[in-house]
């Protein structure tokens, strides 16, 4: 018996004797030799199998193999480049941990329904493997650029008593008899953790019962959300810029067998480095009116506006000082022109639409007692809140990252449903 190795590190042994466990991916048989595509979670393999190489127990047992039967397969590594990866495995054993029946997802095309339905099942396919391991990778960049830069990790409720931002998207759910909702944003305690912390984040699934069936929109979807303490607009734009390069910059560094899997054109994605054009609301609808979309100043972009917006730009662009009347209730005025308010988003390059909303926050008390007024927010559920703006209240700002809206930008795809192992959608709780 060979020594158990994983695919990924499979080159290091060249010329010796190792084991895969893994599960057989596709197989072709040219009667005296078997080609066998193996997986184990890290990597492809092509096993060969030769009638002359084995015994005929085992050259029979891989030939009854079906797709997404579990195998134990020893052989020895030979460097060979045709094969997928560079290198294959001339098995002289194998054994059989399960003999799959009618696996359902078979290299056929199969309509998106089905495949939705079989998500556990579909997440093995190559696709589905590329997508997954490029989201955990910006996972991985978003908390190492954020640990890096004197953020701390402060994570904040997920069951909570208000919302933060439109209340019509509130998952409702009974506490002990008392009305609580599934977080919308964590933003608003990293409010509170900045006084004691400075520069914080907070990392986890939020929700909204959003009622658009949409392919930009989850119900259920991871967002980031850095804080800053003493941080005004200006300087939120900048964090952003240098965060979202160093995440994409990340993936194509160490993400380069899967972007490739995904076809996915790399040289835009290159020019994406600091800094990132800038431009108002304003402007934004001057340049809408210019292409032609007939547009109303005072309006909210909808989805083919920000795709205009953001394929004007070589790189992501900045989108700041909407109108105030558009924004949640927390963000704070332009002291010059109230109508607009210190807000910013941020929009992907290639026309894929918002991946950050953010911007500075109202620190003055009387404005944010009186916003919260004006939005018939329950009084007494933002008395803490409140409480921020009577303690040592600092100009401060943030912003909150989609996850799912990055990856899907990141891996160019069509929608958001494949960057999430399991999508809750408005019409979607299984599996
Ligand atoms: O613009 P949003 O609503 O901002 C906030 O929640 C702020 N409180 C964040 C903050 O300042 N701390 O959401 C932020 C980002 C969006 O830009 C988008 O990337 C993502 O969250 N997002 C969604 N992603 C998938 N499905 C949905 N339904 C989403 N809604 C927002
Ligand atoms: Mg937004």
């Amino acid at each position: 018996m060979g020594e158990w190795v994983y695919i990924k590190d499979i080159a290091a042994y060249e010329g010796k004797q190792v084991t895969i466990k893994g599960w057989l991916y596709n197989s072709t048989d040219k009667g005296k030799v078997q080609f066998l595509l193996l997986r184990d979670g890290t990597g492809v393999v092509q096993g060969v199998v030769s009638r002359k190489d084995v015994s005929s127990q085992v050259f029979s047992d891989a030939q009854h193999l079906t797709q997404e039967s579990s195998v134990i397969v020893t052989g020895q590594v030979r460097a060979d480049k045709r094969a997928p990866g560079g290198y294959e495995l001339l098995v002289n054993n194998l054994q059989t941990v399960q003999l799959t029946q009618d696996y359902p997802i078979t290299p056929k095309e199969h309509g998106i329904a089905f495949l939705m339905e079989n998500r556990h099942l579909w997440l093995r396919s190559s696709r589905q493997h590329a997508i997954l391991r490029i989201r955990a990778e910006v996972v991985k960049a978003i908390r190492d650029w954020l640990d890096s830069h004197g953020f701390v990790n402060v994570d904040t409720p997920i069951l909570t008593p208000s919302s933060c931002e439109d209340s019509t998207t509130l998952f409702g759910t009974d506490y002990f008899g008392e009305q609580a909702y599934l977080t919308q944003s964590g933003q608003l305690y990293n409010e509170a953790t900045i006084g004691a912390f400075g520069k914080v984040y907070c990392f986890g699934p939020t929700f909204r019962a959003e009622k658009s069936k949409t392919r930009r929109h989850l119900t259920e979807f991871w967002m980031v959300e850095p804080e800053m303490a003493y941080v005004d607009l200006e300087g939120c734009m900048e964090v952003e810029e240098q965060f979202v390069s160093y995440i994409v910059q990340t993936v194509l560094q160490n993400r380069a067998v899967e972007l490739e899997a995904l076809d996915r054109d790399t040289s835009r994605l290159e020019k994406v480095v600091p800094p990132f054009p800038r431009i108002t609301y304003d402007e934004a609808v001057e340049l809408l009116n210019k292409k032609g979309l007939a547009f109303e100043w005072g309006n909210d972009f909808g989805a083919p506006h920000e795709t205009v917006i953001g394929e004007s730009f070589e790189k992501p662009v900045f989108i700041h000082h909407y109108p105030t009347a558009v924004k949640a209730f927390y963000m704070e005025e332009d002291p010059s022109r109230p109508e607009v308010c210190l807000s910013v988003d941020l929009l992907a390059a290639e026309g894929y639409g918002e991946i950050i909303g953010g911007g500075q926050r109202t620190a003055s008390y009387e404005l944010l007692e009186r916003r919260i007024k004006e939005h018939n927010l329950p009084r007494q559920a933002y008395e803490w809140y409140l409480d921020l703006r009577r303690y040592g209240s600092v100009p401060h700002s943030g912003f909150g990252l989609g996850v799912e809206r990055t990856v899907t930008w990141i891996c160019r795809i069509h929608h958001i449903r494949e960057t999430i192992a399991f999508p809750r959608m408005l019409d979607r709780i299984y599996p």
